[in-house]
């Protein structure tokens, strides 16, 4: 089955979808984007997905394409069209197209809109038992972490030096030894004490929308969740260490560069968030589901 791409107003095969070649998308990283889980034909947090979406457009001054709404229609006919019980969708907003310049364009120029769609699992619950492979990789990257840019040169690259050494993803790390997050997942341990602690949301990380959920489920399973910076010595001799996003669900690491975690099996907490995770995505309602 071809996949179908919507850009700019029109419904295309995903071979020749297109965008031109002055979208200020690619040539100055100028747009944001987001990536939803669709579940059995359910989007999971879609509403926070595009509260996302809209704030970092809003904190670009970029226009919106169009409203929630109409947006809601378009990103569910990509998922008709591709005809996928589990998958993502992918929805990239650039400033526009405009002779390059490194200011804003006039303000005619409409922001161009891509959305794609395909099939895809996400992390499997084999990966998760046996655990995963991290490695860091020094934080190279802007201070607008929290605006979920296309800028991921820096995140690209040290998903590059993670699959350069078999490992799973890789951890970025700020000069003065914090943890700020992974190349495209939130970074989270527990503690001796049995806290889990991930980075507070500000500028230094992508507010992770899976990041969120976890928090409420973990509060709501009686759990203490501290959002503090933690460094790499605590990571490396925490109890448990484990990821979290779209894609990766709850994703336990076991091993951190040529070190174990702990005794090196995934975390019974983070199996346990997991568990609860996967739940909570085979909870949620179709009739709510895409609400904004
Ligand atoms: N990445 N941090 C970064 C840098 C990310 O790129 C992502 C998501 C996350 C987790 O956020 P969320 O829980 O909202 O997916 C954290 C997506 C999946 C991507 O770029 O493919």
């Amino acid at each position: 089955m071809s996949h179908i791409a919507y850009v700019n107003g029109r419904y295309l095969p995903h071979s020749s979808a297109s965008v031109h070649i002055e979208d200020r998308g690619y040539q100055f990283a100028d747009g944001v984007y987001e990536v939803v889980l669709v579940w059995n034909g359910i989007p999971v947090d879609y509403g926070p997905h595009i509260v996302r979406l809209k704030r970092s457009m809003d904190e670009l001054r970029m226009k919106h394409p169009m409203s929630a709404e109409a947006l809601t229609v378009v990103v569910r006919e990509v998922v008709r069209r591709n005809l996928f019980g589990t998958g993502i969708v992918y929805i990239q907003v650039n400033r526009g197209v405009a002779p390059r310049a490194h200011p804003f364009p006039s303000a005619d120029v409409k922001p161009s809109m891509v959305v794609t769609a395909k099939a895809f699992a996400g992390s499997s619950d084999a990966m998760a038992e046996q655990g995963a492979k991290v490695v860091t990789a020094r934080d190279i990257r802007w201070e607008r972490r929290d605006i979920k840019s296309v800028g991921l040169l820096a995140n690209a690259l040290a998903r590059q030096g993670a699959a350069e050494q078999k490992a799973y993803e890789a951890l970025l790390v700020k000069d003065d030894g914090t943890v700020t997050e992974a190349s495209a997942s939130n970074a989270w341990i527990v503690t001796a004490d049995k806290t889990i602690v991930t980075h507070p949301t500000t500028n230094a990380i992508l507010g992770g929308i899976t990041r969120e959920t976890v928090i409420k489920l973990a509060k709501g399973a009686g759990y203490t969740v501290a959002e503090r910076a933690f460094t790499l010595d605590e990571a490396r001799s925490a109890k448990e260490v484990f990821l979290t996003g779209t894609t990766t669900f709850v994703m336990p690491v076991t091993q951190i560069d040529d070190k174990p975690v702990a005794n090196g099996s995934s975390g019974l907490i983070s199996l346990d968030l997991r568990k609860r995770y996967r739940n909570y995505m085979d909870s949620l309602d179709a009739a709510t589901a895409w609400n904004v």
